[in-house]
């Protein structure tokens, strides 16, 4: 079995889908890889280390993909990457398929059969597959540290012979895998720190961690949960009480961090600009959950900006600034699944649509669309256009930098 290494090709994207590890795993168990020249390079693993670890380097994407059953990706291929890849071919990567259903239907057409990382089932065996858990860990590390980058004081309380520095103040919204991970970095710095969460379980989990935690309704929480794990939206009532305790809440803060996700629905807005513009100057806001629409009415996905003395961070893809870490994850993710699958006998990558893990990750296969959430998709029957929608898949990092400048508009910072 042929496994190609493509290098990413979105603006800002800096992760890799192997690593020299997982290279040399996936030999250990019988196949071949084969990486594109670079695919390594922004998250510093070079050509050379791949080389090393057995890999075969090709000089371009088309190159590598020649004649490989399985081509492993971060990010959803663009369609120049798709065509390069080969019918009857796997695709596994972080595909996003709700940002764009129409990547489907072009998966199909062309005989790729499509597996999205990104929907995992949380089950206990597919576990060490997870990529959103990998990734938003890193990304609730990273808030931390980006805050307190831009934030012109110290987080611990520090007793000096000059007097006394206070603690600082951090609010996390949204206690999942991020928020929890946010969490754990500020009160390991020393800060005071308070979060919520919609869900009645994210309680005691902020709790042991040495947070408060602070609701507005703890008995509308327990309706709260999904049989997945994953937050409801709340009723408008709910919404309403939340906002009038968090603008209370949010005055007293130094640094806020917002998290919050409802799975395949834009983010809900939790920090109104009045919230905003009630925290001292010198706060810093970071708003994790930008590319999802954003928590914060004010920020800015791909930008750094200040408003009324108030730093807000919308920094795309926070888990590609610690490229190194987030690929070594994510290429576990993938080794892992992708062995789970492996049929030695075969030397083949042998997906069972019975199983609970293919069924929840499997989008196209043998030319159609499978996945119960898009089965009444696009037909696969379509010739594939020039423009393939593919194309158009709205990853682009950089789509907010030519947003226009009013008096008012906060103003860009540098990083
Ligand atoms: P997520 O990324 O979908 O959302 C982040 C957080 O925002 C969630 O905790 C959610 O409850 C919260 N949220 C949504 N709307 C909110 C609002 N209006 N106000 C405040 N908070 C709001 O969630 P993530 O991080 O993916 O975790 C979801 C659940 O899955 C958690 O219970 C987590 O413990 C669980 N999980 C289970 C795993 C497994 O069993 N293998 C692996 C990882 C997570």
């Amino acid at each position: 079995m042929k496994i190609a290494v493509l290098k990413e090709t979105r603006s800002g994207e800096t992760r890799v889908a192997a690593t020299p590890e997982t290279v040399r795993k996936f030999i250990g168990l019988g196949a071949s890889v084969t990486v594109q020249t670079g695919a390594g390079e922004a998250a510093r693993f070079a050509d050379a280390d791949y080389k090393e670890a057995g890999a075969d380097i090709s000089p371009s994407a088309a190159d590598a993909a020649q004649g490989a059953e399985l081509v492993v990706k971060v990010l959803a291929p663009s369609s120049e990457e798709l065509r390069v890849i080969g019918r009857g071919a796997t695709l596994v990567g972080i595909l996003a398929p709700y940002g764009d259903p129409d990547q489907l239907g072009a998966y199909a057409r062309l005989g790729v059969d499509a597996m999205a990382m990104d929907f995992m089932p949380r089950i206990t065996r597919a576990q060490s597959m997870d990529v959103l858990s990998s990734q938003s860990n890193l990304a609730g590390y990273k808030s931390v540290i980006d805050a307190s980058a831009y934030y012109g004081r110290a987080l611990p309380m520090m007793m000096t012979a000059a007097g006394t520095i206070a603690a600082a103040k951090v609010f996390v919204m949204g206690a999942g895998v991020a928020g929890l991970q946010a969490i754990a970095t500020a009160r390991r710095l020393g800060a005071i720190v308070s979060a919520t969460d919609v869900r009645f379980a994210a309680k005691e989990q902020v709790e042991s961690l040495g947070a408060t935690f602070v609701t507005v309704d703890e008995e509308a929480m327990k309706e709260a949960e999904t049989a997945g794990g994953y937050a409801k939206e709340m009723s408008e009532d709910f919404q309403k009480r939340q906002a009038e305790f968090v603008s209370e809440h949010i005055k007293k803060q130094d640094i806020v961090i917002t998290t919050a996700l409802i799975p395949g629905r834009s983010a809900p807005k939790l920090v109104s600009a009045d919230m905003v513009q009630s925290m001292r100057a010198g706060s810093v806001i970071v708003d994790l959950a930008v590319e999802a629409g954003g928590n914060v009415e004010l920020s800015r996905a791909g930008e750094a900006i200040e408003t009324g003395g108030v730093t807000i961070l919308g920094f795309n893809n926070v888990p590609g600034r610690l490229a190194a870490d987030a690929s070594g994850l994510y290429a576990r993710n993938v080794f892992n699944f992708v062995s789970a699958f492996y049929d030695k006998d075969k030397n083949a990558f042998v997906a069972d649509p019975e199983d609970d893990i293919i069924k929840g990750v499997a989008l196209t296969r043998g030319g159609a669309i499978v996945h119960p959430a898009f089965e009444e998709a696009a037909p696969a029957e379509e010739p594939a256009p020039e423009e393939s929608p593919a194309a158009e898949a709205p990853t682009d990092e950089t789509s907010n930098d030519g947003a226009s400048e009013t008096p008012d508009a906060p103003s860009p910072l540098k990083e």
